[in-house]
């Protein structure tokens, strides 16, 4: 079983957890790589480490409350040293897209508060060229078609083209992020350059933030079948 896309998470978020120190103030990721970082920070807890967290996500505050992590917000602690997180996809520059589980806004927010963010995932995450997962971006409800058509322009301008469709939740509704934002997912095949498709989205006023996070992440721990790999700058 630690051959599987499972296992490769589990050991990537076992091998973060030597990074935490007592004392630390520590952000916690979302998704299902995440999970397993948050539980073995549960176990260390119940073993006796003393830290801090606070969430990215309303799902990882239910799942850290329920293993009895001590929690905290960032307007109580605005510092912290260090961020645990996965991604969707990772380049050779630790450039990242993130947002697949729709978290991204505190995601990103957590990250730029925090001292390092380290990125653990399974190696189908890394990429040479970002695009091969859509790039999610939230947006706020008022005008959708206009912001729509303007990422749609903006980005084109940028050098990415691809279908932007909103992304669904249940019932037929659109998908809320816990701001109560939507989000919208471009399927850029290539983003040859991030830098300038991200300056390109902060023209757009219905952006929230985009998932791509770039200059943020320090290090990542990547699984696979051979084995523990870390990327660092
Ligand atoms: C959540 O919004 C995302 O940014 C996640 O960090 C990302 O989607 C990775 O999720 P998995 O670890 O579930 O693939």
């Amino acid at each position: 079983s630690a051959r599987t896309i499972e296992g490769y998470k589990a050991a990537a978020a076992r091998a973060a957890i030597d990074l935490v120190q007592p004392g630390m103030r520590l952000g916690l990721g979302t998704g299902s790589t995440a999970a397993p970082f948050v539980e073995e920070v549960g176990a260390r807890v119940r073993d006796g480490l003393n830290v801090i967290c606070v969430p990215t996500s309303e799902a990882t505050r239910n799942h850290a409350e329920a293993l009895g992590i001590p929690l905290t917000t960032l307007d109580e602690t605005p510092h912290l040293d260090l961020t645990v997180d996965g991604a969707d996809e990772i380049d050779d520059q630790l450039r990242l897209i993130k947002g697949g589980g729709g978290a991204l806004l505190r995601e990103k927010i957590v990250a730029t508060a925090s001292e390092r963010m380290v990125v653990i995932a399974d190696d189908r995450k890394l990429s040479r060229t970002l695009g091969s997962h859509p790039l999610p971006i939230e947006v706020v409800r008022f005008g959708l078609k206009a912001t729509v058509q303007l990422i749609q322009a903006l980005s084109a301008e940028a050098g990415c083209e691809g279908e932007i469709r909103l992304r669904p939740g249940e019932g037929g509704r659109p998908f809320v992020t816990d701001q109560g934002n939507l989000i919208v997912d471009c399927a850029f095949p290539k983003i040859a350059e991030p830098e300038v498709l991200a300056f390109a989205l902060t023209r757009v006023p219905g952006v929230v933030e985009h998932g791509l996070f770039l200059g943020l992440c320090d290090m990542a721990i990547v699984a696979g079948a051979n084995g523990i790999q870390v990327l660092k700058h």
